[in-house]
């Protein structure tokens, strides 16, 4: 039986997770909305999902810090298609390195704009639209980073600790209206993001295996979406180790680069 249309609305969706739920979806004859800031790339993945069957296909390359032109290209798109699923996934990541040094403050607050506030203007107007029609699944993407202080990437996992808390915080009230809100809390994943870390990263999946999880975990409407589960049990089970002693295992951790692809 061929599911039904589905909208569905993907910032970052020009490389990594977000373009393979972009290809996944479009398998599934959906309308999508795409958004990215390099038009090219945001392109070839529209033109792979007009290939995979996607109903209809639209790009929108942007930054998604830019609240009043995401705010209006999502009320756009919601009038000419009422979008069910929105994922707020565009995101950077990279060391911000020592406080001393000058790149730190324009890396830290980088990372923090686009993952908290390129977040909050994707989540808005969305929510906004399907708050007043009382249908509708906001999807959030954090990390398994959000639950450490990981002192390889301090502002990393600040930024997505704080999405994740911001998505878990919206649920109930949203639910009441009929509202669902999911937050995605993947390990490693294969994407340009992954490519730049010079470490080993257990239980690494890829994009395509990554997008098929959250999809079918988005169907069944639930509320935090973990993977992989190995990782996930270890890294709550670290969670709750005294400060102290996670400093004194985390020390040993490798940084993770400054922003070097990120522009
Ligand atoms: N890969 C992992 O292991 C992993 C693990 C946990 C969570 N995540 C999260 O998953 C999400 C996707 O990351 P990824 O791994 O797929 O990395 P990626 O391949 O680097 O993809 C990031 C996407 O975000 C877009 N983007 C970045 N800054 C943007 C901005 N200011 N405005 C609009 N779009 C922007 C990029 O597009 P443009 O370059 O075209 O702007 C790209 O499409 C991120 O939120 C990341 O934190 C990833």
């Amino acid at each position: 039986m061929t599911e039904k249309s589905q909208t569905v609305l993907i910032t970052g969706a020009s490389s990594g997770l977000g373009a393979a739920l972009a290809i996944e979806y479009a398998g599934k004859n959906s309308v999508l909305y795409l958004n990215g800031r390099n038009a090219e790339r945001l392109g070839e993945v529209a033109d792979k999902c007009r290939l995979c069957g996607a109903k209809d296909v639209v790009t929108f390359s942007c930054d998604v810090t830019n609240r009043e032109l995401i705010e209006r290209w999502i009320e756009k798109c919601d009038s000419q298609n009422p979008i069910d699923i929105c994922i707020a996934n565009a995101g950077i990541s990279g060391g911000t390195g020592e406080i001393e040094q000058n790149a730190f403050f324009a890396q830290a607050q980088r990372i923090l704009d686009v993952n908290i506030t390129g977040v909050m203007n994707t989540i808005k107007p969305a929510g906004t639209k399907m708050l007043a029609r009382q249908s509708g699944h906001l999807i959030i993407i954090s990390s398994l980073a959000s639950f450490s202080p990981w002192p390889g990437a301090p502002a990393y996992a600040a930024s997505k600790a704080a999405v994740r808390v911001f998505g878990e915080g919206l649920i109930p009230y949203l639910r009441k209206n009929n509202v669902y809100v999911s937050v995605v809390c993947p390990g490693f994943v294969e994407s340009n993001m992954t490519a730049q870390n010079n470490f080993p990263m257990p239980f690494k999946w890829t994009s395509k295996k990554a997008a098929k999880k959250i999809i079918h975990d988005i169907k069944n409407k639930k509320k935090i979406i973990a993977f992989p589960i190995p990782l996930y049990v270890v890294i709550k089970m670290l969670s709750f180790l005294p400060l102290g002693l996670w400093w004194l295992i985390s020390s040993g951790l490798p940084q993770k680069g400054g922003l070097r692809h990120q522009r």
